[in-house]
């Protein structure tokens, strides 16, 4: 029975992901069973299979709508202790969408572990349609009930009841703020007042009035960095006197308190990229599937594909550092490829993926520079790179989360020095940093010329990339932070 359901996810996850994950049906048949070494091999193989596909984490970026996701495996057993407060306490998420996009998928995450602390926890959509059949947004809603949530209509009496009866509102992103007048109605002024917003956005445009209009109001903000809560400070102040017509020195807006809470890695993350059998299986398949070998180095960038993340910047930095290699591996005679993965694409921006794509054409390096499609499990890659870049231009990531991620797969990581990634990376230990801009880009290059000789330090700084995760930006972490803010916003209503 575990069987059947781990190769059912297995062939559902694969109508929705670039990479096929190891097929439990496709490999004991390649697998010698000659002697009782094969079949050791194959019972690992197995139990890793079983465990991988059903594992929860799989399970939260994939679309396998059909299965259902077994209770047992979200360990229920593991209550955050510094939410106890919440045991009994109502709580209602608010979302703009449901997508598989960063901003709900942590409001997902956040739901489960309020659930876990004994919290009821309801769900409301602020885009969506009564009668929608969008397989993703389906597929998402059943994971909410397997964790336990209630999902709420749109609009609607018992949407406005659960709102104002609440303990706790959570608004999840800026865009959120279109949709409070159209839910709430008339009880607008107090459910803003139990409310805490949870903002990952850092980009000028949204600080349209169509959003932040209800900012002054709630109890409560919450951001992923100490960088993007100060941009906000100032911003949100600037943008509400302009558009209220307030000149500069009379009156001043008063903001909510803003409370910074870092990001940590789920338990599922931690699993997988502790699993050193697991991961060395994806290394491997992954790697297949590209012609990378065993020796090659590969520096990974997994983010959507936009300029914002700086895709463009790095591939310029990637020829001068592959070119320095070259120069070096000439004398040496060393034997190796660079190259380089670019995870994200999806053709949301297609004039700026066909001049990536053309750059690489002219560059003429079709062989070493794959583009991976958005996937919803960036594990495999994970264990397949060698190094991660960040390479968010402008004024950086929120927050990053793929930073945390990588490097709790003990990824060195050459990220720019700007946003949430000065408050991940340690410069020169964690990793290296470089500017944002065209002047990052021969830092960088020098770095993934560094990186790539010497697997000493991309080891060292794995290790201690790790061990700072493993300190800071943990699951349990993350809880440690958001108790005293939920505490702070309910006593505040109280
Ligand atoms: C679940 O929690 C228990 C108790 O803390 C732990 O021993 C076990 O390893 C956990 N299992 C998973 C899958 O996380
Ligand atoms: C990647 O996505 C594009 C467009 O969304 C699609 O045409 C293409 O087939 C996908 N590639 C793979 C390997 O799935
Ligand atoms: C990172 O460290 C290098 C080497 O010590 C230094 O040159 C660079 O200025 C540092 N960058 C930042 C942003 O601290």
């Amino acid at each position: 029975m575990r069987h059947l359901r781990a190769s059912s996810v297995v062939q559902l996850s694969c109508e929705n992901e670039v990479i096929n994950k190891p097929s439990y049906q496709g490999y004991p048949s390649r697998i010698s069973l000659k002697n009782g070494i094969g079949l050791v091999c194959l019972l690992l193989l197995a139990s890793y299979f079983v465990s991988v596909t059903l594992n929860p984490m799989y399970k939260m970026r994939g679309l396998d709508s059909a299965v259902q996701e077994p209770l047992s495996q979200l360990n229920a057993s593991v209550k955050p202790p510094s939410l106890n407060f919440m045991d009994g306490k109502n709580v209602v998420l608010v979302s703009h969408e449901l997508s598989l996009s960063g901003g709900p998928l942590l409001l997902m995450e956040l739901g489960s572990i309020l659930r876990r602390s004994g919290a009821h926890v309801f769900w409301v959509t602020g885009n969506k349609k009564e009668t929608t059949s969008d397989p993703t947004v389906v597929s998402l809603e059943k994971k909410l009930l397997n964790h336990g949530l209630q999902i709420m209509p749109a609009r609607g009496m018992r949407t406005v009841t659960a709102l104002t009866s609440s303990d706790l509102v959570i608004l999840n992103t800026a865009v959120a703020g279109k949709w409070i007048d159209a839910i709430l109605k008339g009880e607008v002024k107090k459910v803003l007042a139990k409310t805490l917003w949870w903002i990952h956005e850092m980009r000028g445009h949204y600080f349209s009035m169509e959003y932040v209009r209800h900012l002054p109001e709630v109890a409560g903000v919450m951001i992923d960095s100490h960088a993007t809560a100060e941009y906000w400070r100032t911003r949100t102040r600037d943008r509400l006197r302009f558009a209220l017509g307030v000149s500069l020195d009379t009156t001043r807006i008063i903001m909510p308190k803003i409370h910074v809470v870092h990001l940590g890695n789920s338990q599922q993350l931690m699993l997988a990229a502790e699993d050193a059998v697991g991961r060395a299986l994806m290394r491997q398949r992954v790697r297949r599937m590209f012609e990378i070998r065993d020796t090659d180095v590969v520096f990974s960038m997994i983010n959507s594909v936009s300029r914002g993340k700086g895709q463009d910047l790095f591939l310029r930095s990637f020829v001068e550092g592959v070119n320095m290699v070259n120069k070096i591996n000439m004398v040496q005679q060393t034997v190796f490829t660079v190259h380089a993965l670019l995870v994200g694409s999806d053709w949301a921006a297609p004039s700026y993926e066909s001049t990536l794509r053309r750059f690489v054409k002219e560059n003429d390096l079709e062989r070493t520079v794959h583009f991976v499609n958005k996937s919803l499990d960036v594990v495999p890659y994970l264990a397949a790179s060698d190094v991660l870049v960040q390479n968010a231009q402008g004024r950086g990531e929120c927050f990053g989360r793929i930073t945390i991620e990588a490097m709790a797969f003990q990824l060195p990581i050459l990220g720019t020095a700007a946003g949430g990634t000065l408050e991940i990376v340690v410069n020169g230990s964690t990793g290296r940093l470089h500017p944002v801009g065209k002047e990052g880009v021969h830092l960088l290059a020098q770095n993934i010329r560094d990186l790539t000789f010497d697997k000493s330090l991309r080891v060292k700084m794995g290790m201690r990339g790790y061990a700072r995760v493993k300190q800071k930006f943990m699951e349990h972490h993350m809880c440690e932070r958001l108790g005293p803010v939920l505490q702070t916003v309910l006593t505040q209503t109280a």
